[in-house]
């Protein structure tokens, strides 16, 4: 709800971030997930990386999904304890039974202050898979597109 009370919050909430796009995911690391040093461990990240991605890849599956590769991966900055983290997913290429999806990832670390960085970029492929987990042609994308009144 758009009320004076809730304006200065949304206005901060998206400097930094990408203009216009809406993150799949999220989340904030808990002292759990970080080294005696306060910062996050790339394993915790990578395995958000990992979910951010395949939601993209699962709505064009239009089912499961398996990652079968990390393509490349770049911890570009350091994610600490309490940083509010955003991920972004997009699918960059599609295959027979394959999706290709570029993942980022921005921390804002001051929330007070609006200190956004881009911390995390990677690239993954997913495969579409069935019931037997054996790769599954993709729908076609206007069957899709139909069946959400496009
Ligand atoms: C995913 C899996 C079912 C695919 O079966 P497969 O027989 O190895 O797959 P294929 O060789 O037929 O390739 C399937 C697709 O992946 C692509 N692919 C294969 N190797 C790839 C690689 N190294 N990088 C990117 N894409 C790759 C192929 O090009 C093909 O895409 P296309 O159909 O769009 O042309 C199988 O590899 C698997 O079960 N892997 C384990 C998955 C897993 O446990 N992931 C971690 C937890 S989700």
């Amino acid at each position: 709800m758009t009320t004076p009370e809730n304006e200065l919050s949304n206005s901060i909430a998206n400097v930094g971030l990408p203009a216009g796009k809406i993150p799949q995911l999220r989340m904030m690391p808990a002292p759990s997930d970080a080294n005696v040093y306060g910062d996050v461990f790339g394993g915790w990240i990578m395995s958000q990386v990992d979910i951010a991605g395949s939601l993209p890849a699962t709505r064009r599956a239009n089912g499961r999904v398996a990652t079968i590769a990390v393509n490349s991966f770049l911890f570009k900055h350091p994610v600490f304890v309490g940083d509010l983290l955003s991920f972004y997913a997009d699918i960059v290429k599609v295959g027979n039974t394959s999706i290709t999806v570029y993942v980022e990832v921005y921390a804002e670390r001051n929330r007070l202050q609006a200190d956004t960085v881009k911390v995390t970029e990677a690239t993954l492929t997913y495969v579409a898979t069935g019931s037997d987990r054996k790769p599954r042609q993709l729908p076609p994308l206007e069957s899709l597109l139909a069946g959400q009144g496009a």
